[in-house]
């Protein structure tokens, strides 16, 4: 863990971290702290706002910070289990009681930003009875490889239960030669799907549906209250897997970089058309896909200047995060894109190498933001990554590498540091010890929480909520300045 030096609350008054920040034509934050969207996995399970969704933002609005993101919330509206859905105007009063419960619990001092992604299939790996049996399509083709494997013409007439139970009987080496890549993906992961997967009709049409899908939502923000919308372009979903290189789509969407970015551009104008010029709308996206074959920094310096000049109000950049690497899950569970080397780069541990987990993704956002700054655009860059110490952060923006400094885990781990660190309280600071207990909650969709809470538990506390199997605290134990603290 890096040492921590906590500054006076004069140094702190004095500190880049807690300066103001234009961000957008209209907006000022009162400090360049960030929390990233994070998803806890509190919503109902058909996309509301529950009273566990509200405390989880009053408890980060409390600790004051200058922007906070609200978890990746789905434009759709479609079942995509307990996420936050902004896909119809039925989701609005839940999203401004979110607004209004951050707008208070923070003293009107945080700025609320809404997080909005698309994603496309990905099912949990099946068992082989039933994928061989069921959800595996028996096509002509699969017949010929298994007629060829066996050196027997016969398989290519063969009914259809002949080659399932064929199929579900055979060994390894002969799944390996007679099913394509994707059918053994979908055996041994579960099926996902690709934006590049030009033969399913919904695929092919998202560059038709997504802006206006993209800019409802983006509407539904502004109507619920909140101060900016961020357009979800990292990690493993819809825009990122556009802009990815692997993106091989033959309709003028794919391939070169300047098709690569055609959509995500097209959804911001979309966007930007339907909130006006007043209203912020930010991009989180990944500096690098750290996956073999995917887009480097180059072409996220590239692409940031495009998202810049075409008019986003500010740039946050990620890392990795994809499915291409993830590890196989088990039987009945689906891949998360947070278990291979590109998701230990989207959240990385102690666990590390000898460059350390922390400020690890800094130089992404420096280089771009310096790309930025080379084409004669000031939009903002924040930067986040194992960001837990006052001293990182003054020096990230001393620098001159991002222009806010965000910071999920540490910011779960202890809500209130910001503030803690403001008034002079940083020795308080209860410190994120970068062990992804979390992460693996989010795994398995289970509530969020961190283990650090639970140390000053007592059960028998009322005042106590406690997560879903009863075991954790649901949020963070409270803190509050000692008595004599002057206002601020
Ligand atoms: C529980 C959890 C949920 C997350 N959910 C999101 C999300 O919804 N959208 C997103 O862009 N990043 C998400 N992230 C990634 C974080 O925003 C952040 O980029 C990452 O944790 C690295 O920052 P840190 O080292 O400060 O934690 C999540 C991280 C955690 C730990
Ligand atoms: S669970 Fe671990 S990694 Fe997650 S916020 Fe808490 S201390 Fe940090």
């Amino acid at each position: 863990m890096p040492p921590a030096r906590w500054p006076t609350r004069e140094e702190a008054a004095r500190a880049r971290w807690f300066s103001p920040i234009r961000i957008g034509r209209t907006l000022t934050a009162a400090e360049r702290t960030w929390v990233p969207a994070m998803v806890p996995w509190r919503a109902t399970a058909d996309g509301f706002v529950t009273p566990e969704v509200l405390e989880w933002y009053a408890r980060f609005a409390e600790g004051q910070p200058g922007i906070l993101v609200v978890e990746a919330t789905g434009i759709r509206d479609i079942a995509s289990g307990p996420l936050l859905r902004i896909g119809d105007d039925r989701f609005i009063p839940g999203l401004r009681a979110l607004a209004d419960t951050v707008r208070e619990r923070s003293g009107g001092r945080t700025r609320l930003f809404i997080q909005i992604l698309d994603f496309v299939a990905v099912r949990r790996r099946p068992e082989p009875r039933r994928f061989f049996g069921r959800y595996l399509d028996i096509t002509d083709s699969l017949r010929g490889q298994i007629a060829l494997w066996r050196d027997d013409p016969r398989w290519r007439e063969a009914e259809e239960d002949e080659v399932r139970d064929y199929l579900l009987a055979a060994d390894r080496v002969t799944l390996e030669t007679v099913l394509t890549d994707r059918e053994l993906e979908a055996l041994d992961y579960g099926y996902r799907e690709r934006v590049w997967d030009m033969h399913l009709p919904h695929i092919r049409e998202l560059p038709r549906v997504l802006p206006s899908l993209f800019a409802e939502a983006a509407r539904r923000a502004r109507e619920a209250g909140f101060d900016g919308v961020e357009l979800h372009y990292a990690h493993a979903y819809t825009m990122a897997s556009f802009l990815s290189r692997l993106n091989t789509r033959s309709d003028g969407y794919g391939g070169p970089r300047e098709s690569r970015v055609r959509l995500p551009l097209e959804v911001l104008a979309a966007v930007r058309a339907r909130v006006g010029d007043d209203y912020v709308v930010g991009i989180r996206y990944l500096g690098d896909e750290v996956i073999a074959g995917g887009s480097d920094l180059d072409d996220a310096m590239w692409f940031g200047v495009r998202f810049a000049e075409a008019g986003a109000d500010y740039l946050s950049v990620s890392k990795g995060g994809r499915f291409e690497d993830a590890r196989q899950p088990k039987v009945g569970e689906a891949v998360y894109p947070y278990t291979g080397t590109s998701g230990y780069e989207c959240m990385p541990t102690v666990l590390s190498d000898a460059r350390g987990p922390f400020g690890r993704n800094v130089p992404l956002a420096a280089a771009i933001r310096r790309a930025i700054r080379e084409a004669g655009c000031s939009t903002p860059v924040v930067t986040s990554g194992g960001i837990t110490t006052f001293d990182q952060a003054e020096q990230i923006l001393e620098r001159g590498d991002a222009d806010c400094v965000a910071a999920a885990r540490q910011t779960l781990a202890d809500p209130d540091w910001f503030r803690k660190i403001r008034l002079g309280y940083g020795r308080e600071v209860r410190r994120c010890e970068f062990t992804n207990y979390c992460e693996g909650l989010d795994q398995r969709h289970k509530q969020v929480t961190c283990k650090l809470w639970d140390r000053q538990f007592d059960p028998a506390d009322p005042a106590v909520m406690l997560a879903s199997d009863g075991k954790r605290r649901l949020s963070a134990p409270p803190w509050s300045p000692p008595a004599d603290t002057p206002a601020g």
